[in-house]
């Protein structure tokens, strides 16, 4: 008893730990899906529970950061016991060995909400915790589903706040290779949607239109496409479907060809994505590519990803792609058995950098 509180004390216990019963505790709070998850070693969901606040944000065409930041607050205790529930904990102490949460980058009210809660659980049970790197988190949702992935690889992150490309030298060391000038390509999906009248999140139901239009009816623009550069721009591209939009309505079409125009405008999208990558790897000569985030949910760009023909491609899983505990997680493990330590003095960062 006295050996057990000297180790956890000095937040040792865990080295004499079997890696592969390892337990984290993930919690995720950057923007508006409550996530919390217990990960068994590596890659082991043991339970995992989401709340999303989608329906309530809906209504003002985005997330509302004060409404937000509420919620996660309402949803945190419920869903830890839910959690519990159905991962039989008992003792939390006990049986779960690290907490990581979300501390940047994201909205600051949702991401004080989970550290600081975190923070708490890590001191209450004596816990050590580790703050992760949301971008991090969505790269780990690639190792979390395939154990053949290893660095060095390349990792398109793409939601809707991000549209990075990384290179991933190691586990905990990135370069960022090129990104987005203005918006990100989930943004641009959202406000096309908007544009159409669509509905919050836009990204799944431009998609699901996307799948039954022609992609050739309209010519968008590629963007970026003759750029040897590795970079992206999607507000062009949103000005000129705009303008498209706006054009049909004076011809005097009703109903608009939604199908056609989200086809269009998706192709548009999944051109600038893949060909960047595949510059991406011309330049690096690393052929293996992951991608995350939740626009590599998209039925158009997995498609697109998959036929490029020296690439040894990773998506996860559509649950994974999205925002989930257990990619935090994940991250949090592989932090932890590098020997990342942190303190309770941890603190949100909401514009934190990967790279
Ligand atoms: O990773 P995520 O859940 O949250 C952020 O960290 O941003 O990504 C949300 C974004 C939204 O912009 C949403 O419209 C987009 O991902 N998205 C999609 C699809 N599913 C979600 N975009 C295109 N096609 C989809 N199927
Ligand atoms: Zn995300």
């Amino acid at each position: 008893m006295l050996l057990r509180f000297v180790f956890g004390v000095f937040g040792m216990r865990q080295l004499t730990k079997d890696p592969d019963s390892f337990c984290t505790l993930g919690i995720e709070t950057s923007c508006d899906e409550t996530g919390l998850c217990l990960l068994r070693g590596p890659r082991e969901i043991r339970a995992e529970v989401l709340a999303s606040q989608i329906e309530e944000h809906a209504p003002y065409g985005g997330v509302i950061p004060e409404m937000a930041s509420r919620r996660h607050q309402e949803m945190f205790l419920p869903l830890l016991e839910e959690l519990f529930r159905r991962g039989g904990v008992e003792n939390p102490s006990e049986e779960i060995d690290l907490i990581a949460v979300t501390q940047g980058p994201g909205l600051m009210g949702a991401l004080l909400v989970g550290v600081m809660s975190a923070k708490g659980l890590a001191q209450g049970w004596n816990l050590p915790l580790l703050g992760v790197n949301h971008l991090e988190g969505h790269i780990f949702a690639n190792v979390l589903h395939s154990s053949r992935l290893e660095p060095p690889f390349l990792n398109l992150v793409v939601s809707g706040g991000h549209t990075e490309i990384f290179l991933v030298r190691a586990y905990g060391s990135y370069e960022l290779l090129g990104r987005t000038r203005d918006d990100a390509a989930g943004e641009a999906y959202d406000k096309v949607a908007k544009m159409l009248d669509l509905g919050y999140p836009g990204g799944p139901k431009v998609d699901a239109l996307a799948a039954r239009g022609n992609p050739g009816a309209f010519d968008f623009p590629v963007p970026l496409g003759n750029s040897s550069e590795i970079a992206f721009s999607f507000s062009g591209l949103k000005t000129a479907v705009l303008w498209k939009i706006e054009a049909l309505k004076k011809k005097g079409l009703s109903p608009l060809p939604l199908e056609d125009i989200c086809a269009s405008f998706q192709k548009a999208v999944v051109a600038s994505l893949t060909g960047k990558v595949r510059l991406a790897m011309k330049q690096t000569g690393i052929l293996r590519v992951a991608v995350s985030g939740g626009v590599a949910a998209n039925r158009g760009l997995r498609r697109g990803l998959s036929e490029i023909p020296e690439g040894d491609i990773f998506m996860p899983p559509p649950a994974l792609c999205t925002d989930n505990a257990a990619m935090i997680a994940a991250a949090g493990y592989n932090g932890h058995m590098r020997g990342r330590r942190e303190t309770l003095g941890l603190s949100p960062n909401p514009g934190m950098e990967l790279a």
